[in-house]
């Protein structure tokens, strides 16, 4: 296989400790500062937020738990500049709520109903994403964000939509909204996002299922008038809340906007209730960030499900082009998607960047991973007349595919139909642009979703957690594997792959547990965000800096949530797999067969701790890597307006006091280098 050169040979920041702190921690020589917080108003009429509850207006404000985050550059003139490092477009994912917060003395019958009007609104439109500009004001990296920016956009779960794709005008999107299915309103649960080199996004739709009521069973529950198929499909996607999660559909019920969150089929048929108002969502979404007035464009070609990322993969002149994706709920798939068309570079650059989304995104062939015992690695098409039938389990019925549609519709039913390989929660998904090796975060699993002998070659370790109460049982650090394409031909079907690093604590020991080798300068848990710096980023560096973000429940006790900064290697580069036996799971030397390199303070270190309670998510840089941006999401999520338990971005600020914000932060290297090295 092929040797990459590591260059640096070595990361040289002193890594920051484990710490319980309620600021973001970065290591010696470098200075963090806010840049966007919640509720921060994005036009130059929304007042300043208040912070107390009583804020309005959240359609011009940046919204609730900033997710993936991506910088487009944009040149003195206002125009497109990939190469831009002073001004561009911050582009934010608003994945979810700390609804306790967004109301003066937390929010009104959140659990059950009936919502008052204003405060479901005000939830509602707190989610999606956000397009702000943000500006280098010095040129020393004194970076704000530009509140009357005519970029600034918000996009809620309200915005115009239109449905792309293989699904388009299916029966399955047919909605009082839109009867034909063509068209849809907002986004949803955004979680992590995907960078096209047309200059646009694609986020991503992860726990949708829950914001819908659909009562499963008992009084509310519409089973009689769904068939057994739609019952199958509820029930594999979880829509089964009788709420819905903030219980929106509760608030004016003769509003559609919010009656649209009850799902129910109690009409006569599909557009006469909002029996398929969910079909809108679990999809990837393209928006152009450039063209403020766009509609965004869901691309239905990429599958229905719980997505949490879509990370394209290296493009090359004539090759096709391939997205690859995480679906985060426990015992879930990785997929690919290969567009029709071959990758055209002139294309980088046309303005019409939708319109190149429709020839890339819109018609291709979805695949789902089978990862082999061996090392190798399947790609299973999910092509109508070749997926069989989805067996019966249990009491629901055999799943029979009508078309395409209902396979990219019902993607989790079909992954199922072909024996793909269930995974430890499939989060984010990286490209190493150099090497063209794609990375994937599985975060975590437990035993009641994965028991001791539901082992396998890609999801090996089971044991008991060493700390605590000792039954967290499973894998509850999580692990990053990493493949490699055959023929480095986007278009493969089959692939090598291994295990590049597996979480744990360094203090415990034990069969499967630290079997990376990590020390307490970069142990960690349940890696989530993950992206590996610009290609760019800088002259000389061979093989780039991958950033590991993490959220995590098992690791909290002993350090907030963190940010690594690694040097990897490559697929192969650790010792033979040899895996014989993993089902049994008993030996560490059997675990460590098919770990990669261990990890040393050399190539793997950490490098930002957050606040208290919050996530680590979303990362980026300027194209000069002199730059970085990171999301704080959820700070002090568990606690409520009469028992604050975060007082962060104020903290950082020196006033610890307030209601938490998730935000965004930049850092930099204070003798203004390249961050991280
Ligand atoms: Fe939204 Fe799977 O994290
Ligand atoms: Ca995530
Ligand atoms: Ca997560
Ligand atoms: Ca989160």
């Amino acid at each position: 296989s092929t040797v990459i050169t590591v260059n640096p040979a070595a990361l040289t920041f002193s890594a920051v400790p484990k710490n319980l702190d309620d600021i973001v921690t970065v290591p010696a020589g470098y200075s963090v500062t806010v840049l966007t917080r919640l509720g921060d108003p994005i036009d130059a009429a929304t007042p300043d937020y208040v912070n107390d509850g009583s804020d309005a207006n959240f359609a011009t404000r940046i919204g609730d738990h900033g997710d993936a985050l991506y910088y487009f550059g944009l040149d003195a003139g206002g125009s497109r500049d990939d190469n831009s490092s002073v001004r561009g477009l911050l582009v934010q994912n608003h994945e979810n709520l700390n609804e306790q917060y967004l109301h003066p003395a937390g929010p009104t019958n959140v659990s059950d109903g009936p919502r008052p009007a204003a405060e479901a609104l005000k939830e509602i439109e707190a989610h999606g994403l956000s397009v702000v500009e943000v500006q280098d004001t010095t040129g020393a990296r004194d970076w704000e964000y530009v509140q009357n920016s005519a970029f600034n956009r918000r996009i809620t779960p309200m915005t115009p939509m239109a449905i792309n794709g293989p699904v388009r005008g299916s029966a399955m999107l047919a909605t009082q909204y839109s009867t034909n299915g063509t068209d849809g309103r907002g986004t949803i649960n955004n979680c992590a996002n995907g960078y096209a080199a047309w200059g646009t996004l694609l986020t991503c739709e992860e726990n949708w299922a829950g914001y819908f009521r659909r009562d499963d069973d008992g009084p509310g529950s519409d089973n009689a008038n769904r068939t057994a198929r739609e019952l199958t499909a509820l029930r594999r996607y979880g829509v089964r809340s009788s709420t819905g999660n903030y219980a929106w559909s509760s608030a004016e019920p003769s509003q559609d906007i919010f009656r649209r969150w009850d799902a129910r089929a109690t009409g006569a048929s599909a557009t006469d209730d909002y029996r398929n108002e969910m079909n809108q969502f679990g999809w990837v979404v393209e928006i152009d960030p450039y063209d403020p007035a766009s509609t965004p464009r869901k691309r239905t070609a990429l599958g229905r499900m719980g997505h949490e990322g879509a990370w394209l993969g290296k493009l090359v002149s004539g090759q096709k082009v391939a997205v690859y994706m995480g679906d985060d709920s426990r015992r879930e798939y990785m997929y690919k998607f290969v567009s029709d068309a071959a990758w055209d570079p002139a294309d980088a650059h046309r303005t019409d960047r939708l319109a190149v989304g429709d020839k890339y995104l819109d018609s291709g062939t979805l695949y789902v991973a089978r990862f082999n015992a061996d090392g190798s690695g399947t790609w299973l098409p999910l092509v109508f007349g070749s997926v069989p039938n989805r067996p019966a389990v249990g009491s629901e019925p055999e799943y029979v595919f009508a078309d395409q549609a209902d396979i990219l519709v019902n993607t989790r039913l079909a992954a199922d139909a072909v024996g793909a390989t269930p995974m430890d929660r499939p989060e984010w998904t990286a490209l190493n642009p150099v090497t063209g090796e794609i990375y994937l975060t599985l975060t975590n699993n437990n035993a009641s979703n994965r028991p001791i002998d539901g082992t396998d070659a890609a999801n090996p370790r089971h044991y008991v957690e060493p700390r605590g109460s000792g039954t967290t049982t499973g894998n509850p650090n999580g692990h990053i594997l990493r493949l490699r394409e055959g023929g480095d031909n986007s278009a493969a079907t089959s692939f090598l792959w291994d295990i590049y690093l597996f979480g744990a604590d360094s203090i415990d020991a034990g069969a499967s547990v630290n079997i990376s080798g990590l020390d307490a300068d970069n142990d960690f848990s349940s890696p989530d965000g993950l992206w590996f710096s610009r290609e760019q980023n800088p002259a000389g560096q061979i093989n780039p800096l991958l950033w590991i973000q993490t959220d995590d429940g098992a690791f909290t006790d002993r350090t907030n949530n963190q940010m690594l900064a690694a040097l990897p290697g490559f697929v192969g580069d650790g010792e033979a797999k040899t895996i014989t036996n993993v089902a049994a799971d008993t030996s560490t030397a059997q675990q460590a067969t098919f770990a990669g390199q261990p990890a040393t303070s050399a190539n793997l270190k950490r490098f930002l701790t957050g606040p208290l309670e919050c996530e680590i998510t979303g990362v980026d840089t300027t194209p000069d890597g002199r730059t970085l941006f990171v999301g704080i999401q959820h700070p002090g999520e568990n606690g409520d307006p009469a028992n604050i338990t975060s007082n962060w971005p104020q903290s950082q600020e020196g006033n610890a006091t307030g209601r938490p914000r998730s935000g965004v932060v930049v850092v930099t290297k204070d003798t203004g280098g390249v961050v991280g090295l």
